[in-house]
């Protein structure tokens, strides 16, 4: 008999364990003690098993230099804080009324040493310049060597690359000259500062860069500049980091705008990468999220998957995204002041509008398996400003999600939220009890975890 209790308590402890390791766009982060992980404009950096990922610490919702954090993982899902990498000096560019933004990481191996570099600036982004700071492991604390403009130019929102020759020559990528020309430079061995231009890409206006290599094509993926707003984020080929470039092309169907978000890492994936994107929110920039979604070669060209729930497999180097179960909110009961709406853009040609401020719809018979499971909403928020929406399972108390918006009233975008859900039928309210409107409703979808 005990032997059937341990089996079945073992079987629960694995269903816990595999729903732990769910990826989840634009979800609040926490880490391994519970605090929301605070590393935006993030860089990863693998030694042996572990993950690295540093990035920006926005906590006190300031653009102005708190620290460069630094998290650790095996599964890039679970992350554990470490000390700060890099801290304010003043008196430096690195002081508290200082910028210090998207972090780097690589490791010089023939110095056996770590070098971050990151983009150093002003409070009112006036310097251009990039930051360098070097240590012995990989969380440091690093050591500031100085902020400088690579080449006597201007450089914003950079990122790096290290090649895989045998020199592995590394690579400052970056807006440069008031962010009109992008710029890709080589790194001294050291890894202290540049040398030469590999490519200059003329007027392209690009920042926010990363670079994967797959079959010796060397891939470029980068945002436009529209400041904090995002963009339609784009990729671009060569087959030497001296060019030539191919022209522009899209990640994601570009009026999503990289489903709001911006990249800031690529990371390889087996023959396939992981996007890595910022969801800036300027008014609060400490609840910026994080947006990673596989980025998948299948069709010939690097092109992000929509899901909303998605596991990865480190070790296959594979990814597997979640099936959930639809329903459309046209078929939900409609109350107050809430109506049908008309659009090809909604799943089903319809959705449901004026939610909020007296209207909502309740979606019944949403199907449950009696425990806490991840629900998309899938939305339009035409608006230039973000709304958000009450959700109320079971008639219990409402839980208030933001919705970004979406760029138009025919763009849909998806966010999550875990809600406990019963085993069978549950009945799911959207937009009761808030007087603001909340965003369009076109169909939720109900993951197993
Ligand atoms: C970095 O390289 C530039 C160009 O070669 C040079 O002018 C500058 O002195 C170098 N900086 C340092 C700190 O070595
Ligand atoms: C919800 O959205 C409205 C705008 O629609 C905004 O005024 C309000 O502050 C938001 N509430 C929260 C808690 O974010």
């Amino acid at each position: 008999m005990l032997s059937i209790y341990v089996l079945v308590g073992l079987a629960l402890g694995f269903a816990a364990c595999a729903s732990a390791q769910d990826i989840v766009a634009g979800a609040t982060w926490t880490d391994t003690s519970g605090n929301v992980i605070q590393a935006h404009g993030g860089g990863f950096l693998k030694v042996e098993s572990t993950y690295y990922w540093f990035g920006e610490d926005k906590s006190d919702n300031s653009a102005l230099f708190k620290a460069v954090s630094c998290y650790a993982s095996t599964d890039l899902v679970n992350w554990a804080r470490q000390n700060d990498a890099l801290a304010p000096i003043s008196e430096t560019m690195i002081s508290t009324s200082d910028i210090v933004e998207r972090p780097k990481v690589l490791f010089n191996s023939e110095n056996s040493e770590y070098v971050v570099w990151f983009h150093s600036d002003t409070s009112n982004y006036g310097a251009a310049m990039v930051g360098v700071a070097t240590a012995n492991t990989p969380c440091g604390p690093y050591t500031y060597k100085g902020s400088f403009k690579p080449l006597g130019a201007d450089s914003r929102d950079m990122g790096l690359f290290q090649d895989d020759d045998s020199a592995q020559t590394a690579y400052l990528l970056y807006a440069s000259d008031n962010n009109q020309n992008f710029k890709i430079t080589r790194l001294d061995t050291d890894y202290y500062n540049v040398t030469t231009e590999a490519s200059v890409l003329t007027g392209a206006t690009l920042e926010a860069p990363g670079m994967v290599k797959r079959d010796n094509v060397y891939y470029l993926f980068a945002s436009h500049t529209s400041g904090w707003d995002p963009n339609a984020n784009k990729f671009f080929t060569a087959s030497s980091l001296s060019g030539p470039w191919s022209s522009e092309a899209d990640i994601a169907p570009p009026a999503t705008r990289t489903y709001f978000s911006q990249n800031n890492f690529d990371m390889p994936l087996g023959s396939d990468a992981i996007y890595m994107g910022d969801r800036w929110r300027p008014d609060l920039l400490g609840s910026s999220r994080y947006i990673w979604y596989p980025l998948d070669w299948s069709s010939g060209n690097p092109q992000i998957v929509h899901a909303d729930v998605w596991q990865v497999n480190l070790g296959a180097g594979t990814y597997t995204a979640a099936s959930g179960t639809s329903y459309e909110a046209e078929s939900g009961t409609r109350s107050g002041s809430s109506t049908l709406i008309t659009s090809s853009a909604f799943s089903g040609g319809q959705g449901v509008g004026y939610l909020g401020n007296g209207g909502s719809v309740t979606l019944n018979n949403v199907q449950g398996a009696g425990t806490s499971q991840w629900v998309a909403l899938y939305y339009a928020n035409g608006d230039s400003t973000w709304r958000n929406t009450t959700v109320s399972v079971n008639g219990g108390a409402s839980v208030l999600v933001d919705q970004p918006d979406s760029g138009g009233g025919d763009v849909i975008l998806s966010v999550p939220v875990k809600l406990n859900l019963r085993q069978g039928a549950n009945s799911i309210t959207f937009g009761a009890d808030q007087s603001t409107y909340a965003g369009d409703l076109d169909k939720i979808i109900v993951y197993s975890s």
